[in-house]
């Protein structure tokens, strides 16, 4: 299968042709996927109508997909355990409204984060299916943070460097007044302490690894501090220059690298339905301090 590729930013992201996520894809097609994505860092995949199950099973070339361990909310789908929801139209059909629990914790995406950065061992990338997308807002921005991290100014660079940060899943309930996780699930994914800049394991290349709605501590900071500092650092990587911004089409499949980039969507009219699948790729080693 000969594959194109095609930037869309000159910090990151790029386009693959020649891809039918429908089908088996052989060996040396999957080295290739992988290669492109080590370098752009955010990988679009244009007209891939896929089925959940075919979702899953593309996303099995790349890492064991995640179950998200909160089921109080019905962020996970029931149908494939695998599939979590980022949608404001359930599984039977109905628009939620902003004010639904699981639409208030979804809220929290509109600020810069990476995905499952509050397990100990975070996932290595997502891919996100767009089936029914917004017109009216809903653009997924992502930020390539070993940029970031390579231009930090001195003063900020002294900040991190060295440093760990804590990583705290409940931190959403508190951040956008969504229900805090139940006692089984605060026991599941107890709060973790991550390196600020992080060695990415297959680039080898140093980053920023920071989070606006997990991180609730920053060693030898208080609490005010730590959250100016992230806010400081967050401001900093979100200048155009480190940054793609998605415009959805109907069926793109996004697959983004959790360990060097960090995503926030842009809000949209709730009025308007959004239906999108993501799967997560389970981590399989813990962050490297660079
Ligand atoms: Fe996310």
């Amino acid at each position: 299968m000969a594959i194109t590729i095609t930037p869309r930013h000159p910090a990151l992201g790029a386009a693959i042709g020649g891809v039918d996520m429908r089908r088996p894809v052989d060996a040396e097609t999957v080295r290739r996927i992988h290669d492109a994505w080590m370098k752009h860092l955010v990988l679009v995949f244009p007209d891939q109508p896929v089925s959940d199950a075919e979702h899953v099973a593309f996303t099995r070339y790349f890492g064991e997909p995640e179950v998200f361990h909160q089921t109080s909310l019905s962020l996970r789908s029931d149908r494939v355990k695998e599939i979590f929801l980022v949608s404001n139209v359930d599984e039977r059909n109905r628009l939620l409204p902003p004010s639904e629990p699981g639409q208030k914790q979804l809220s929290s995406s509109r600020q810069w984060h990476t995905d499952s950065s509050y397990r100990p061992m975070p996932s290595i990338g997502s891919l996100l299916h767009g089936i029914e997308i917004s017109r009216t807002g809903g653009i997924t921005q992502f930020i390539n943070m070993y940029r970031v991290y390579d231009d930090l100014p001195e003063a900020l660079r002294h900040e991190v460097e060295g440093r760990k940060a804590r990583h705290d899943f409940s931190m959403l309930s508190r951040l956008v007044g969504s229900p805090p996780p139940t006692e089984r699930e605060r026991a599941a994914m107890p709060p973790v302490w991550h390196p600020m800049v992080r060695r990415h394991p297959v680039t080898g290349r140093k980053s920023l690894f920071i989070s606006s709605i997990y991180n609730d501590a920053v060693e030898g900071l208080d609490d005010g501090a730590a959250r100016r500092l992230i806010e400081e650092l967050s401001a900093f990587a979100a200048q155009p220059q480190y940054m793609y911004r998605h415009v959805w089409a109907p069926h793109d499949v996004l697959m983004w690298d959790n360990r060097c980039t960090v995503h926030a969507v842009t809000p949209h009219d709730p009025a308007e339905r959004r239906v999108m699948h993501r799967t997560t790729i389970v981590g399989r080693e813990p962050v490297l301090a660079a």
